[in-house]
């Protein structure tokens, strides 16, 4: 029986992350550390643990960094206000607001109030629409964390199909986007798609990032595709679990992601990336 092979995303960050310590310590010992500022809003449990993971992360490699915490009643002039102050601030290289804010708060403004040049998640329009141009200055943490890991693994994109399975900004049309500038064939699909197994059956690449469990199983794959789980789900005894049915995708993929251990380690390690590079960047490095 066929046994998909792992795409282990702790090991391939690692080696990014080492990387990143490297360019750090040479842009510290010029007198600047990459700094990120990360703003959390409320108190949503999973948002917190993202959140924290990020700071630590950035703790490990060198890498200076704030945390704001807000309650959830905060008002929308205040989050932007301080916004501003992180905008000026010369320590900060990257500033990441999580998502998604309480419903008071208009996410768009938010988002559109971050300095595009410190914009590490590469959310703003200007660089969503730098990357929809093929001119991008930061690439959205997760899509880039895939190609990264279809990279290190030599699996090969141009001239591929690849089927994104979702469409939010965060990770489905960024997905799209890399996975075009990269030379393969493009399908996206979503929630009004009428038949999903069809586009995925003729698939080499699929990509599910849709935020519900079992969307994807071996019965809808051609054999030797590659499967990359985005989704980050709880299954039924609260158990961590991906977009994908893991053990029948196995039966017919060449290549899986694991959740977690996939994607979610990739996703931290490009906003490391992202808030170095931010740092070179002004330094002309
Ligand atoms: N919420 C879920 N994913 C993300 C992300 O990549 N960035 C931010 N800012 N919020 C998120």
């Amino acid at each position: 029986m066929n046994q998909a092979k792992t795409i282990d995303g702790v090991v391939v960050s690692q080696r990014l992350r080492e990387e990143v310590a490297r360019r750090a310590a040479a842009l510290a010992a010029k007198g600047t550390t990459p700094g990120l500022a990360v703003v959390l809003v409320g108190d949503d449990a999973a948002s917190a643990v993202y959140v924290r993971n990020k700071v630590k992360a950035c703790e490990q490699y060198g890498l200076f960094s704030t945390l704001d915490r807000m309650p959830a009643t905060v008002t929308e002039a205040e989050l932007l206000e301080r916004i501003h102050q992180l905008n000026v601030d010369p320590k900060i290289h990257g500033i990441l607001v999580q998502l998604p804010l309480p419903r008071h708060i208009n996410s768009h403004k938010v988002i559109e109030a971050i300095a595009a040049e410190k914009d590490v998640d590469g959310f703003h329009v200007a660089n969503a629409g730098a990357l929809m141009t093929g001119q991008p200055q930061f690439r959205p943490c997760t899509p880039y964390g895939v190609m990264k890991m279809l990279e290190a693994y030599d699996i090969p994109v141009s001239g591929r199909h690849a089927v994104v399975i979702g469409r939010s900004n965060i990770v489905g049309k960024p997905m799209a986007l890399l996975l075009l500038e990269a030379g393969a064939t493009v399908t996206v699909c979503h929630s009004k798609t009428a038949d999903l197994a069809y586009h995925t059956r003729s698939a080499d690449i699929v990509v599910a990032a849709v935020g519900k469990r079992n969307i994807l199983t071996g019965d809808m794959l051609k054999p030797g595709s590659t499967v990359i789980d985005v989704g980050m789900n709880r299954n039924d005894e609260g158990k961590l679990c991906g977009d994908v049915n893991f053990a029948s995708v196995s039966e017919v993929a060449e290549y899986v992601t694991p959740v977690p251990g996939g994607v979610g380690p990739m996703t931290i390690t490009m906003l490391l990336v992202n808030t170095l590079e931010s740092a070179e960047r002004v330094l002309h490095v």
